[in-house]
């Protein structure tokens, strides 16, 4: 029998008054399971991922349900909405700079995510919980630069500081929006390592948000995992990561195909562009 899915989105729709940016989205994650979201710019991806999460602005119109392991989160009240969040399910954003506060020393913001849910430990185990959430991240000499500020730290170390963040209350489903785009080339590889890594070793399920097909098949490379691609507002097509490589349905999914370079591209033509 199928495991049941630990996040189960059925007909979500969003609109921002007249706009409607989301249609009748359907998806679901498995534990440990990583499902790819792909689609060019405006396409509703971050609408869809902070539906989730319940934190798109009250202008929006939202129908649909959402359930994660087995709770209709669409209907529940806002107080356990913020137990879930940060705690059963996290998010990391594109651009780790705005979203860590440039005048917090570094240790006490990740220890903020900690205390959020844990009130009652102790300043000495939050401590050594920072630290150890920072090394698991890989941040060299943690201990050391608890006491420096976000601006101390490269982009590729800010976007680990937000992982030790997200990963610190031990979440079972991670939201990560575009987490590599702001990075080069070099240090993507590398998060996106660290992200597989963490995936096993916590048996984490993530929601892995891209533009970028290429970087989503690297993050969707188990043989369960997905990828839905969307197209203004819609999933046009989902599918097991390899079916989608091998057999493409949808002509959208195979313009974003042949528009990822490999080793067979001719790199004096140019790539065909998305619109
Ligand atoms: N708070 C908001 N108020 C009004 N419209 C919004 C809001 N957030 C998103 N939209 C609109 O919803 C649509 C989807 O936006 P969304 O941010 O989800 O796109 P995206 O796929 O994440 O794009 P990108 O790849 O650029 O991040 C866009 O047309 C956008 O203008
Ligand atoms: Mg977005």
């Amino acid at each position: 029998m199928a495991t049941p899915p630990l996040l189960e989105v059925t007909d979500l729709s969003i609109a921002f008054g007249e706009h409607q940016a989301v249609h009748s989205l359907s998806l679901s994650i498995a534990p440990g399971e990583t499902l790819g979201l792909v689609g060019e710019s405006g396409s509703g991806k971050s609408a869809t991922s902070l539906a989730l999460l319940r934190l798109l602005p009250p202008t929006a119109r939202l129908t649909g349900s959402i359930r994660f392991d087995g709770i209709d989160l669409f209907n529940l009240p806002e107080s356990a909405m913020r137990r879930h969040r940060g705690r059963n399910i996290a998010m990391i954003f594109q651009e780790p700079m705005t979203a860590l506060n440039p005048v917090m020393r570094v240790g006490a913001q990740v220890g903020e995510a900690l205390q959020a849910h844990h009130p009652e430990l102790s300043r000495k185990a939050v401590r050594s919980r920072v630290i150890d959430a920072m090394n698991e991240v890989a941040l060299p000499n943690a201990e050391q630069r608890l006491t420096d500020y976000p601006h101390q730290f490269s982009g590729g170390q800010r976007q680990r500081l937000l992982i030790a963040m997200a990963i610190i209350n031990r979440p079972r489903l991670l939201i990560a929006d575009e987490p590599t785009t702001a990075l080069d080339v070099t240090v993507q590889a590398q998060v996106l390592a660290l992200l597989k890594d963490l995936r096993k070793t916590h048996n984490l399920a993530m929601l892995f948000i891209s533009h970028d097909l290429a970087v989503v098949a690297q993050a969707c490379d188990q043989p369960t995992d997905k990828v839905a691609v969307m197209q203004h507002g819609r999933i046009v097509e989902q599918a097991l990561t390899q079916d989608l490589f091998l057999q493409p349905q949808h002509p959208y999914t195979r313009r974003l195909l042949a528009s990822v370079p490999t080793m067979q591209t001719d790199r004096t033509v140019p790539l065909a562009t998305l619109r």
